[in-house]
């Protein structure tokens, strides 16, 4: 098998790279693009760490292989402050002290970003429904989801 090649737009700006095929997207989004706010926990698709966005979804870059990316959108935590400021789930995790260790932090706040783009007004359930696949081994979720729970809030304010 040969390397291919793939052209996917990461943080806004688009790459292409020659990708083994062997290479997993979170290889290539840490050891090759330097985004290190992606995290490997588990590496079986177990612990949610490794969570961006492609297309929107959230998935675990552990699973994917870079290849599969190919003309794909890509969001990690550093394209969620790329103007400079904090997205209101950064901020809301800050102030509500949601954030121990912060392993899992990145990859819970993306898991959390999917939610509220296609709902704004979750319950506390979907909530906790969408950061299920985000093992924390700190906070024991509450903080989290109080925190995603107020950036819901703000954000339905800063759009009326
Ligand atoms: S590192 Fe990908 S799910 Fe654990
Ligand atoms: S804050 Fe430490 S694992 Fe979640």
């Amino acid at each position: 098998m040969t390397a291919s090649r793939v052209s996917m737009v990461v943080n806004g700006a688009r790459r292409e790279l020659l990708v083994e095929p062997h290479e997993r997207l979170v290889d290539i989004l840490r050891g090759r693009l330097g985004l290190l706010g992606v995290k490997e926990g588990c590496g079986e698709g177990e612990c949610g760490t490794c969570t961006v966005l492609l297309d929107g979804k959230a998935v675990s870059s552990c699973l994917m292989l870079a290849a599969q990316a190919d003309g794909c959108e890509i969001l990690t935590i550093e394209g969620l402050s790329a103007e400079g400021t904090l997205h209101p789930l950064q901020e809301a995790f800050i102030r509500e002290a949601a954030i121990q260790c912060g392993y899992c932090t990145p990859g819970m706040i993306l898991a959390a970003k999917a939610l509220l783009d296609r709902e704004l007004d979750p319950s506390e359930g979907a909530v906790r429904r969408a950061i299920s696949g985000n093992i924390c081994r700190c906070t024991g979720y509450d903080k989290p989801v109080k925190a995603i729970l107020a950036a819901a809030r703000q954000m339905r304010e800063d759009a009326r």
